[in-house]
């Protein structure tokens, strides 16, 4: 049974596409065992409560500085014992020392194609104002490992969609979410769980 944890920081879409394609049976052989995140207020959490699974926030201004946060979010994470990280709209930078510990096991989605509109100061809205401002004809989402940089690691998958006449970044958006996010994102943990796809060395 393949123990997921996932880090999340706002509305909590993709935890819910994840959390109906175990209920549903689409991922087999895993459970969400944690949610956690940065927000006390984050909607996130209350999917996860709704659904009986475990919730905890770690919010930085708790913590005399940063180093207490990073201790008392690897903290978090341990407890659970997690076979798999999911970063679900996570807007943290993970402490260094968390992906060491789980390198191979923490995967992310970007709401772009990488490298495009990727990297520092590409998240939610503005990836989409950019690909907008670019006058891309096809963005979409991209799920990967993550390793040291921003939205640098490996990538696992990726799903493209249509940039419309007329899209406005938050038309966009819901598109890139509803055609590609929550459809890949589903997808690889239920490869990762089956053994189709391998993590953290695994032979
Ligand atoms: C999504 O667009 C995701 O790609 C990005 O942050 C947003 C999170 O949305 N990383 P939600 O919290 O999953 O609804």
């Amino acid at each position: 049974m393949l123990r997921i944890v996932t880090l999340v920081s706002g509305g909590g879409t993709n935890l819910q596409a994840v959390i109906d394609a175990v209920e549903n049976g689409t991922i087999k052989d895993a459970q969400i065992v944690k949610v956690i995140s940065n927000k006390a207020d984050a909607y996130a959490l209350e999917r996860a409560a709704k659904h009986g699974i475990g919730a905890q926030a770690v919010v930085k201004k708790d913590f005399p500085d940063r180093e207490a946060f990073n201790d008392a979010l690897i903290a978090a994470v341990d407890e659970a014992a997690p076979d798999l990280i999911v970063l679900a709209g996570f807007l943290v930078v993970l402490p260094v020392k968390m992906i060491e510990k789980y390198r191979g096991r923490i995967i992310n989605i970007h709401p772009s194609l990488i490298p495009s509109f990727c990297g520092n100061g590409f998240y939610g809205l503005k990836v989409h104002e950019a690909a907008l401002a670019r006058g891309v004809k096809v963005t979409g989402a991209t799920v990967h490992f993550v390793d040291e940089g921003t939205d640098t690691g490996p990538i696992i998958a990726q799903k493209a969609v249509e940039v419309l006449e007329g899209d406005t970044p938050e038309v966009l958006q819901k598109r890139v979410m509803e055609q590609a996010e929550w459809i890949i994102l589903p997808g690889v943990i239920r490869d990762i769980a089956c053994g189709k796809i391998l993590i953290g060395g695994e032979k």
